[in-house]
């Protein structure tokens, strides 16, 4: 069916891209929230910081013996400053600074609060009646550091869900969809006469409708098709006895009458009726090929089944032609029907005795392994007519439309092959040849011989 995709990478594609998009939103949501409270935690730690360090600072400064001077902290050991501060009174003179400050970061006067420059937090607090004054400045770059890497934290499981979604999803839903593969296997590898329900398979709820309906569909497909076949079985059935009838008539007539203008005629309705009763008993066998239950339970020795018919075709002025090539073992087992068998090969016998080059031989061949073909000289059919052939009442266009015939053997051959699920192969030239016709099946449901007598008694 074109356009046709594939449940399991539609699931999971979707579904991993869905829960993907969620957990980055998730993520993203995450770092706001993340970055906020950081920012709170990181205020409050300034907050804290400068009260802190201020009262300190004021008994310091308090206590100098030389008011007014600039002290700025020892470094006690190397280290980034990630804080820095600034003790200024109120002009902006600075009284006391942290090691590592900056100066032009803060403001010509100080400020108390939080604000916020282009690069810096910076927090203010003021003591001694407003006199003396602490600001404390907080790079933002290391804010935005520490959001960033709480995101990315958040984000790396993202790499490792994504593999492990994808197959997950992959694993469960194919493992959801075994009973609909089940269903449609049990679909494909039933013979093609097989329409008997298939109702074994446990399915999803939601498939359940679609196999029931497909049930119904056979069955009703089924008893259509079994009217039809009973009604050509009838039809031919019934014509039997009142040809057979007409034509022992028609054979006294030839007795009774004497005049040479009516055994003409007589010839010609004895023909018609011949012909009729050939198309009849086609008609029954392909009705029979048509109807399924081709396969037998026990297997029979195939060999036996085409040396019975080889033999009923020692009457036929032609019958000299035939050659037969069949396996040494003397016995091929096989699970398609014997009649089924007979039909199969009578057929393709017939065809290659009528339109076969009169002069040379028709081989009918079984190797071992179970392929039937028969094969005969001749001129080729053209290619393009070749695979019309297996089709009701189609006959190839040349001098073979002379002979009788009604179109129906290659149908039957094809209905048996297609039924027993196998397949009729026509090649013309024959294969090896540079003329000629062959038929080639392949016999299903080979197995071992055993005893190839005991399987068809009345074969000696
Ligand atoms: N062995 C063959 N060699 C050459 N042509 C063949 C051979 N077998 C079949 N054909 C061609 O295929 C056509 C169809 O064969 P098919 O057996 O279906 O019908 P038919 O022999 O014409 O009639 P029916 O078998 O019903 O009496 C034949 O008319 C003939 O043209
Ligand atoms: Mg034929």
């Amino acid at each position: 069916m074109s356009g046709s995709t594939s449940l399991q990478r539609r699931l999971g594609l979707g579904l991993t891209l869905g829960v993907s998009l969620l957990w980055l939103l998730a993520t993203l949501a995450s770092g706001v929230v993340v970055s906020n409270e950081l920012d709170a935690a990181f205020d409050s730690a300034m907050e804290e910081t400068a009260q802190r360090i201020l009262p300190l600072a004021v008994t310091e400064i308090v206590n100098r013996e030389l008011p007014g001077l600039s002290q700025q902290i020892a470094m006690l050991r190397p280290h980034t400053e990630m804080l820095s501060y600034l003790v200024r009174d109120a002009s902006g003179t600075v009284l006391l600074q942290s090691h590592d400050v900056n100066p032009a970061l803060f403001a010509a006067r100080p400020v108390t609060g939080f604000r916020t420059s282009d690069s810096h937090r910076i927090y203010g607090e003021a003591a001694v009646s407003n006199t003396i004054f602490i600001e404390v400045a907080e790079p933002l770059a290391h804010r935005q550091e520490t959001a960033r890497q709480a995101v990315m934290a958040l984000l790396a499981p993202l790499l490792l869900l994504i593999p492990l979604s994808l197959a997950g999803i992959w694993l469960w839903v194919r493992s959801s969809l075994r009973p609909v593969l089940a269903y449609k296997t049990a679909i494909e590898t039933r013979g093609a006469g097989d329409l008997s329900p298939v109702t074994q398979i446990a399915l999803p709820e939601e498939i359940e409708p679609v196999a029931q309906a497909v049930d119904q569909l056979m069955e009703r497909l089924r008893r259509a098709l079994e009217s039809e076949r009973s009604f050509t079985a009838n039809s031919a059935h019934e014509l039997r006895t009142p040809l057979a009838a007409a034509l022992a008539q028609v054979q006294r007539l030839r007795q009774e009458a004497p005049e040479t203008q009516w055994q003409q005629r007589i010839d010609h309705i004895e023909a018609l009726l011949q012909r009729l009763a050939r198309l009849s008993e086609k008609l029954m066998q392909l009705a029979k090929a048509e109807g399924g239950a081709l396969l037998a339970t026990e297997p029979h020795n195939a060999v036996a089944v085409i040396r019975l018919v080889a033999s009923e075709f020692r009457h036929d002025p032609a019958g000299w032609r035939l050659q037969l090539e069949l396996p040494q073992t003397g016995a091929v087992m096989t699970t398609l029907d014997m009649d089924a068998v007979a039909i199969l090969v009578r057929n393709l016998i017939e065809n290659a005795l009528k339109y076969g080059d009169e002069t040379q031989p028709v081989r009918v061949s079984l190797s071992s392994e179970g392929r039937v073909r028969v094969s005969n000289g001749g001129p080729p059919v053209p290619a393009d007519q070749l695979a019309g052939l297996t089709a009701r009442f189609a006959r190839a266009a040349g001098a073979h439309v002379s002979r009788p015939g009604a179109g129906l053997g290659l149908a039957i051959v094809d209905a048996i092959a297609s039924g027993a699920g196998t397949r009729l192969v026509l090649s013309s030239p024959a294969p090896g040849q540079s003329d000629g016709f062959a038929a080639e099946v392949m016999l299903p449901g080979i197995m071992p011989p055993t005893d190839a007598r005991q399987s068809v008694p009345w074969i000696t």
